[in-house]
């Protein structure tokens, strides 16, 4: 054996007993790969003594060869074996970590409410769509041609008052009534038509049965021979299936400029049974909202052709329908979104 063989085999030695001392003093399986990169890897101490083979003479280079490989082979086989313990233990130590105790109480599912004002646009949608009526949308914020100008309310028109608007700027407003629809639907299609459409309304506005930020509900039928009969029996058929026969209701003669005539629509206070409190002002009845014959104005300003179409409208406040029926006495309850308060419906 030459000097420099021996010298080759007694480092090639070394290296194995440091990698298998090394093999086994890893905790992890990550140092254990790390060490076998080391050894092991494409740059590691393997390649580096087979390059230094080169400085054997010829005929001692299949030997030596042969030398490194049954060390390297030993030393896969022992990396083999101390991770496959390794990975055992760290797994058994995960489950530990992971442990569930099935003993241990479920949680309760809480369950969603629908809103009340949910629950009412639903119903009325369900109860006009047996009428033939289809429901329709309209933004909310409105040109105030939409608003007012269009529904017969010109700007020095003193009915302006009557809604104290919220003013994005000098054209456009947050829609104060869903009626603004009306006209969308009047301009986009045909008749004759029967719609209904509901949303959210804002007005300057706010005490125990006033809200700033309401909802309304707006129908409207346009035909060729529609009556104040018309009108009355739809709201009557309406508001019989949506509160049941028990209660009372009152057509006012009032005034709106986009119809004429034009009528208040009241319904028995809840809370009082109309004996007078103070949710309904001591009057016993609350107002729902107003109807009428859709004024010739309206039509003229959305091109629809009058006598040949005539029509009847309402708009009623959500709220308020939700307050009879299910005998809210606070109107401000609405927007509070107290769980107490929604979970009762
Ligand atoms: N838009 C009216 C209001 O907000 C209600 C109404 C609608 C009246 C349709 C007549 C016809 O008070």
């Amino acid at each position: 054996m030459t000097n420099s063989e021996n010298v080759l085999n007694e480092k090639l030695k070394k290296i194995e007993s440091e990698a298998l001392a090394k093999f086994q003093a890893c905790q992890t399986s990550k140092d254990l790969y790390d060490s076998k990169v080391y050894f092991l890897g494409k740059s590691g101490v393997f390649t580096e003594i087979m390059k230094e083979m080169s400085t054997l003479p010829k005929e001692q280079k299949p030997l030596f060869g042969k030398a490194v490989n049954e060390v390297k082979q030993a030393l896969e086989v022992a990396y083999s074996q101390v991770e496959v313990a390794l990975k055992r233990a760290e797994a058994e130590s995960r489950m530990d970590d992971e442990k569930i105790d099935l003993t241990l109480p479920g949680f309760d599912e809480v369950t969603g409410h629908q809103h009340p004002v949910t629950l009412v646009i639903h119903e009325i949608f369900s109860i006009m769509e047996r009428l033939g009526y289809a429901v329709r949308q309209g933004p909310l914020i409105e040109k105030d041609y939409y608003n007012f100008e269009a529904l017969n309310i010109p700007a020095d028109h003193p009915a302006r008052d009557m809604q104290d608007t919220f003013f994005i700027d000098k054209t456009h407003v947050l829609r104060t009534h869903t009626s603004p629809i009306q006209i969308h639907s009047l301009e986009g299609e045909r008749p004759p038509l029967r719609i209904i459409g509901t949303g959210a309304v804002f007005r300057c506005d706010s005490d125990i049965s006033h809200l700033p930020h309401f909802h309304q509900i707006e129908g409207m039928c346009v035909d060729q021979k529609v009556s104040m009969a018309d009108l009355k029996g739809t709201i009557s058929f309406f508001v019989r299936e949506f509160f049941g026969t028990g209660l009372k209701t009152r057509f006012r003669p009032s005034f709106f400029p986009f119809t004429e005539p034009s009528a208040e629509v009241d319904c028995t206070c809840p809370i009082c049974k109309g004996k007078g409190c103070s949710l309904c002002k001591q009057s016993g009845w609350i107002e729902i909202g107003g109807c009428g014959l859709i004024n010739p104005k309206v039509f003229e300003h959305a091109n629809v052709k009058y006598p040949e179409w005539q029509g009847f409208a309402f708009g009623f406040g959500i709220e308020r329908m939700a307050i009879i029926k299910y005998g809210i006495d606070d109107i401000r309850l609405f927007p509070e979104n107290d769980l107490r308060f929604l979970s009762q419906f």
